[in-house]
């Protein structure tokens, strides 16, 4: 069974999460943005990483553009969010990113990532300011000024136990 790791990440979590699928499966993980033209010939499974972008999943119009390659392959497909999800807003992201065919034939498992406002770059910790000062009551956005470290090992179980299934 041959598989490959495709992620986006820009402040680590996701490719972190990425590195751990990969050292238990041992397929390679690349940075999908540097995939202009998969060669997907060879391999059964595709796990994607994305992390999420204002309620979307970064790797959309990737996987969409890239869809008629990854189509009738096991596609795993992980997002990682700032959000704890549960299933209600797994389904947002999911629902608000992809079409319906896609929804329907990819396993998706959504997984909480890290948001260290200290880390950001500039612009994206100006408008996490801005936004939690227009909308200072929204419980993500305290969450978000608070610091969210949710990358924890065992969350990348479920995914394991999809690529081993047949
Ligand atoms: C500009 C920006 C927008 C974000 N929008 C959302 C969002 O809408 N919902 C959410 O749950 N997390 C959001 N996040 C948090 C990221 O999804 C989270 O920090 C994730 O772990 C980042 O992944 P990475 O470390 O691989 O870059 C946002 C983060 C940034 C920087």
């Amino acid at each position: 069974m041959k598989g490959v790791i495709l992620y986006v990440s820009k402040y680590g979590s996701t490719r972190e999460y990425a590195g751990m699928i990969a050292n238990e499966t041992g397929f390679p993980a690349i940075d999908l943005e540097k995939v202009k033209a998969p060669n997907l010939d060879t391999i059964d499974i595709v796990v994607i990483g994305s992390w999420v972008l204002a309620s979307k999943f970064k790797a959309r119009s990737w996987i969409v553009k890239h869809w008629d390659d990854l189509r009738g392959r096991k596609v795993i497909l992980f997002s990682v969010s700032g959000a704890e999800p549960d299933e209600k807003i797994g389904k947002e992201f999911l629902d608000g990113s992809l079409p319906e065919e896609i929804r329907n034939s990819v396993i998706y498992f959504p997984l909480q990532g890290r948001f260290l406002i200290d880390q950001l770059n500039f612009a994206d910790r100006n408008m996490t300011k801005v936004a939690s000062r227009l909308f200072g009551s929204d419980p993500l956005l305290r969450q978000m000024m608070a610091g969210i470290d949710g990358v924890r090992r065992e969350n990348i179980g479920p995914i394991l136990d999809a690529i081993g299934k047949p």
